[in-house]
């Protein structure tokens, strides 16, 4: 699955328009540090266009996106330990979806639909434990 969600209204997000640094920490703990370039910014599928989703893939970093990054699943849900200041709000469709994510916290976000807007250095965690029904079906 890829593409819109057209059951879910677009969540009001401006990309970045300056340069950042994205820290993310993935499930065996191992972190990676990301330059983003507002001028290179992945402006495709998956997720939102300047999401944190799409960073981390353009960046090398696997994270879970069972829907394509269209707010239908919780597998890309991330903890944003800081520079959430940066980041759009989460919407209803999102805070409703992340209702269904194992371990929420209050920093919980779902990487498809949280867009840094690089006012702010950004680090994420990824859970040990995503749902991700697909892959535990095998
Ligand atoms: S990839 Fe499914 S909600 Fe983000």
């Amino acid at each position: 699955m890829a593409g819109k969600n057209p059951f879910l209204t677009a969540p009001d997000a401006a990309v970045a328009d300056r340069p950042f640094s994205l820290v993310v920490i993935d499930e065996a703990g191992k972190e990676v540090t990301l330059a983003v370039d507002p001028a290179r910014l992945p402006n495709a599928e998956p997720g939102l266009p300047g999401s944190v989703l799409s960073i981390l893939l353009a960046g090398g970093v696997s994270l879970e996106h069972s829907c394509g990054g269209v707010c239908a699943c919780s597998t890309c849900h991330i903890y944003v330990e800081s520079g959430a200041s940066s980041c759009n709000e989460a919407n209803d469709d999102e805070a409703d979806m992340l209702d269904t994510a194992p371990a929420l916290k209050s920093t919980s976000r779902l990487a498809c639909q949280c867009v840094p807007d690089g006012s702010a250095a950004l680090r994420v965690r990824i859970p040990r434990w995503n749902r991700n029904a697909v892959k535990e079906g095998h």
